[in-house]
C-alpha cells in the first residue's frame, strides 16, 4: 500500500510499504478515507523529535472498516469510523478512569504511558497517512459514524484536534459567561475557540500573528489579537479593563516564538500567567517535550522551560496539561456535528490526494498564507 514515510528533517516521501494487517485477534484494519496533517506532525517533520526514519506518519484518521480480527465483536466490516489518535487498551487503571491518552499497556517504551499512531515515542504503531491502518483493541478505540460521506470534513476533526481544543477549555476550567484567551490560532487553537463559544464563553480572544488564521477566528465570533501589532499581554489586559481573562488555553507548544521567529519556549506560558486573572485556570494542550535536542539553550534541550512560576503561584492559578483523552469527548462532539451545532470543518483549507502529501507538509510547515488545515484523501486520484 502507499503511505507517507518520514525520511529526515523536512523530508517525507510517499512510497510503497507493507500492507496494514491484522496482528492480534482484537485488531481491525481501516481503509482510510481522510487523514489530516497536524501541527504535531510538524515537530517531527522539522527534526525536533527522535522519530525514526521510515515511520509511517499520521494520527488523525478516519475511514471504513475493511477487516476485523476474530475477537472483535462490536465493530463490523463496513462501519464508518473515526480513529482517536490515542491507542488505548480500555482496561488499565488510566483507561478506566477516562485517561485513555495515558494507557499504561499500549506503549512499550520504558517510562512512557500513552500510545499513538505514527508518532515519536508513542509506541511502534504505524500512522494512517496511508491507504490502510491497523487499529489495536478495535472495539475500544473506534467510534462509529453515520454511514455515507456526509460531514466527512467535520468528522475528520474528531480523531484529535476538536477533542483536543475542547479538552483545553476543560483543563482551563471554562464556565459559561467567562472571558477566555486562546494563544495560538493554528488548528488546535481555532478548535479551542470553537469549543469555548459552544460551551458558553462570553468573549474568546485568539492570539497569533498569522492574518489568515486570525481572520478565521473572527469569522466564528472570536476577537483576534495580533501579536505582531503589539504586546499581546497589553492588548488582552486593555480589552478586559486590566482584570485579565477568567482562564486561558495554550495551543502553541514548545516551539513558541516571537514575531521575528526566535523561539522562546516559556513565552506563551508567561503571557498566560500575566493575563489570566488570579485563581484562574490555564489549559496547556500545546506540546512540550522532555528532550528537545534542537533547542537553542541547554535547559530547553532537557525539557526545562523557565516560565514565571512565582507569579503563577502568587496569583493562585492552576494548570492542566497533556495529551487529550479523545474518547472522553468524541461521541458528544460527533453528535454536536450531526445536530448542526458544531462545524469544525471551517478550518479546512486544502484537500489533497495522498501523493500530494510532500507539498502539503512543505506548505503547512511554512505556514504559507491560506494553508490552515490540510486533509489527505488516500482514495482520491491526484
Ligand atoms: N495535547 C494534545 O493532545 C495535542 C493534540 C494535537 C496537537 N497538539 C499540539 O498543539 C499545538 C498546536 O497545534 P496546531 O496543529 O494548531 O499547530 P500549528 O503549529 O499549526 O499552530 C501553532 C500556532 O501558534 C502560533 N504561535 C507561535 N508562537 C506564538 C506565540 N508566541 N503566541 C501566540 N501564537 C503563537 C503560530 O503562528 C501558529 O499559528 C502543537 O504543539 C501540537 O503538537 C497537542
Ligand atoms: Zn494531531
Ligand atoms: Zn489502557
Amino acid at each position: 500500500m502507499r503511505a507517507v514515510v518520514y525520511r529526515g528533517p523536512h523530508e517525507v516521501e510517499v512510497t510503497e510499504v507493507p500492507d496494514a494487517r491484522i496482528q492480534e485477534p482484537t485488531d481491525a484494519v481501516v481503509r482510510i478515507t481522510t487523514t489530516n496533517i497536524c501541527g504535531s506532525d510538524l515537530h517531527m517533520y522539522e527534526g525536533r523529535t527522535s522519530v525514526e526514519e521510515g515511520k509511517v506518519l499520521g494520527h488523525e484518521n478516519m475511514g471504513v472498516v475493511e477487516e476485523v480480527g476474530p475477537a472483535v465483536t462490536r465493530i463490523k466490516v463496513g462501519d464508518r469510523v473515526s480513529v482517536p489518535f490515542n491507542i488505548a487498551c480500555g482496561t488499565c487503571r488510566n483507561c478506566l478512569q477516562g485517561w485513555t491518552s495515558y494507557c499504561t499497556r499500549t506503549n512499550p517504551t520504558e517510562g512512557m504511558d500513552g500510545a499513538a499512531y505514527g508518532y515519536a515515542n508513542m509506541g511502534p504503531y504505524d500512522g494512517g497517512q496511508a491507504e490502510y491502518l491497523r487499529v489495536p483493541f478495535a472495539d475500544v478505540n473506534l467510534l462509529e459514524l453515520p454511514p455515507g460521506t456526509e460531514h466527512e470534513n467535520d468528522f475528520t476533526m474528531l480523531s484529535d484536534i476538536f477533542p483536543t481544543g475542547w479538552h483545553g477549555t476543560v483543563l482551563a476550567g471554562l464556565q459559561p459567561g467567562d472571558d477566555v484567551a486562546v494563544h495560538g490560532a493554528g488548528p488546535v487553537g481555532l478548535m479551542a475557540a470553537h469549543s469555548a463559544l459552544i460551551r458558553g464563553a462570553a468573549r474568546v480572544f485568539v492570539v497569533d500573528k498569522e492574518p489568515d488564521r486570525l481572520a478565521l477566528a473572527e469569522k466564528i465570533g472570536a476577537v483576534s489579537v495580533d501579536l505582531s501589532a503589539g504586546d499581546p499581554v497589553e492588548q488582552v489586559l486593555d480589552a478586559t479593563q486590566g482584570r485579565g481573562t477568567d482562564c486561558g488555553v495554550e495551543a502553541v507548544g514548545y516551539q513558541a516564538h516571537d514575531p521575528s521567529g526566535e523561539e522562546h519556549p516559556e513565552l506563551v506560558l508567561d503571557n498566560l500567567v500575566k493575563t489570566v486573572r488570579s485563581t484562574g485556570g490555564i489549559g496547556v494542550v500545546g506540546v512540550y517535550v522532555p528532550q528537545d535536542p534542537g533547542a537553542q539553550d541547554e535547559g530547553a534541550r532537557e525539557g526545562r522551560v523557565g516560565f514565571d512560576y512565582g507569579t503563577f503561584f502568587t496569583k493562585g492559578q492552576h494548570m492542566g496539561t497533556g495529551q487529550a483523552p479523545v474518547m472522553r469527548y468524541n461521541r458528544q462532539l460527533r453528535d454536536l456535528i450531526v445536530a448542526g451545532r458544531a462545524t469544525p470543518s471551517f478550518i479546512v483549507s486544502h484537500e489533497l490526494g495522498l501523493d500530494e502529501a510532500v507539498r502539503g507538509y512543505d506548505q503547512f510547515d511554512k505556514r504559507v498564507d491560506g494553508w490552515t488545515k490540510v486533509l489527505l484523501h488516500p482514495g482520491q486520484p491526484t
